[in-house]
């Protein structure tokens, strides 16, 4: 199967705090969304790759992957205003059998990863990164704790997620026909009754959220340098 990628860049990043979008923060030096694109680029599975960029920010994010010499970026398209309307420009700009949709916010995603979510994806229809929860979630209601779900059955889910890339745009125009909003695309696969495999992942492909998951990341990636082990 033939895969491509769509990289969403074109949020804001405001949790972050930065006077600029967290995806052209530095990471050991290099912006975050260089280091994501990278991973990509490495990845034999992957040919194509489209970035979701804010329109003002479409001639930077080409310069950088002009620059970072990278041969696997088609095309930068502009993003939309919620993350599902970024992912859907991006869809509609590749033209590969198969779609890995992925946040440029994170960066520490490995080629190996990469792989191993297309594979799931061949083998299952769709497929996740995921890794099990490590805290104990309550549902709250007004402040209140009302539930507390069973750990177990429970998986933090991490990009990059797979899938046929019609069957996704599909799942994208069901949604926004019914004026859903998610905040995955597996989810509107489940949505639709569609199973998604879930792909072991690791916790280092983490979002950079906040400030501490940028100094977090720094460490893994200067671990990564040395050669010391973190996947
Ligand atoms: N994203 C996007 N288009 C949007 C919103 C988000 O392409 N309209 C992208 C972000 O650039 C990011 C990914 O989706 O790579 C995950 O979103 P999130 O971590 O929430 O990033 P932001 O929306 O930028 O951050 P915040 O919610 O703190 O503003
Ligand atoms: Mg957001």
């Amino acid at each position: 199967m033939r895969w491509g990628a769509v990289v969403v860049a074109a949020g804001r990043g405001t949790r972050m705090g930065a006077p600029e979008n967290k995806v052209f923060l530095p990471l050991g030096g290099r912006p975050v969304l260089e280091i994501a694109l990278e991973a990509f680029e490495r990845c034999g599975r992957v040919e194509a790759v489209v970035v979701a960029a804010a329109a003002e920010e479409i001639g930077r994010v080409e310069a950088l992957a002009g620059k970072a010499g990278f041969a696997k970026v088609r095309a930068v398209v502009a993003g939309g205003a919620d993350r599902q309307s970024s992912v859907q420009a991006g869809l509609e700009a590749l033209e590969t059998e198969g779609a890995l949709v992925h946040d440029a916010a994170r960066p520490l995603v490995t080629p190996e990863q990469i792989e191993a979510c297309c594979l799931a994806a061949e083998q299952h229809g769709a497929a996740a990164l995921a890794v099990p929860v490590k805290d104990t979630i309550k549902v709250a209601e007004g402040g209140m704790i009302v539930a507390t779900p069973d750990r177990s059955a429970l998986l933090a889910v991490q990009t990059p997620q797979a899938f046929g890339r019609l069957a996704l745009l599909e799942a994208h125009r069901l949604a926004r026909e019914a004026g859903t909003q998610a905040t995955d695309d597996a989810m509107l696969f489940e949505r639709l009754g569609r199973k998604v495999a879930a792909v072991p992942g690791h916790e280092s492909n983490l979002k950079i959220t906040t400030p501490e998951d940028l100094l977090l990341a720094e460490l893994i990636l200067e671990r990564r340098r040395e050669g010391k082990h973190s996947p």
